[in-house]
């Protein structure tokens, strides 16, 4: 199974993606996850992520583009993956199709999770007050203007995505908006299982 988990920032895609990897046994490839990786291990990729991600802006297409077909081939995704925050962009997306007809893959669905900004505003605040609660290291870009720059980059960049899709008829919306639980049956549903 192959699928893309879009939506704005907070809206949940990382929980969905954790759920759907131990459901199904696949894979989480989570760019933003791999650029932090990048970034704490000071690699050339990670150096040059570092300023724009805390930011909040996007890292350009050339540097995320090299990362996911580097990573699409490895032994590990053979069975499927779950791409969290790839693509965010047009030209992104458009790369991806290329990258996928090229290994004669197909997607089985691109889900987008719909949350109201205000509830994403809330849900990164939770986080962070989680976080330091526990004693853990909050994330760069979990700041209030930060995060205004990434709601900002996701409405510009990201939110076309859904026309992109909606043209190749595998966009499937799920409300974000729903207790974590509910949204994981919603998915469910969509994928058939
Ligand atoms: P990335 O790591 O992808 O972050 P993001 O998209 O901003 O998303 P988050 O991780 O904040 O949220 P999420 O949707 O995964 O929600 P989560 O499940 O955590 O990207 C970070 C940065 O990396 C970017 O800004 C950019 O600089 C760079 N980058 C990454 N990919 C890139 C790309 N392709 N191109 C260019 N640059 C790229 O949930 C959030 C919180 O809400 C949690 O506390 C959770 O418990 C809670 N929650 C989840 N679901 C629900 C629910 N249904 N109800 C109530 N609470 C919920």
């Amino acid at each position: 199974m192959r699928l893309i988990l879009l939506g704005p920032p907070g809206a949940g895609k990382g929980t969905q993606a954790s759920r759907l990897v131990a459901k199904y046994g696949i894979v989480q490839l989570s760019t933003g996850d791999m650029l932090r990786a990048a970034v704490k291990a000071g690699t050339e990729v990670g150096l040059k992520a570092k300023a724009v991600m805390d930011a909040g802006q996007l890292v350009s297409d050339d540097i995320v583009i090299g990362v996911v077909a580097d990573r699409i081939v490895e032994a590990d995704c053979a069975k499927g993956f779950i791409l969290d925050g790839f693509p965010r962009t047009v030209p992104q997306a458009e790369a991806l199709t290329s990258m996928l007809r090229s290994k004669g893959m197909k997607l089985d669905a691109v889900i987008e999770l719909k949350v109201d900004e205000d509830a994403l505003v809330r849900r990164m605040e939770s986080r962070v007050a989680e976080t330091q609660a526990a004693g853990g290291q909050v994330r760069a870009d979990d700041n209030p203007e930060s995060f205004k720059k990434r709601l900002t980059e996701y409405r510009e960049k990201t939110a076309p995505l859904s026309n992109y899709y909606a043209g190749t008829g595998e966009l499937r919306t799920v409300d974000g908006m729903l207790p974590i639980d509910q949204v994981s049956v919603e998915i469910a549903t969509i994928l058939g299982a």
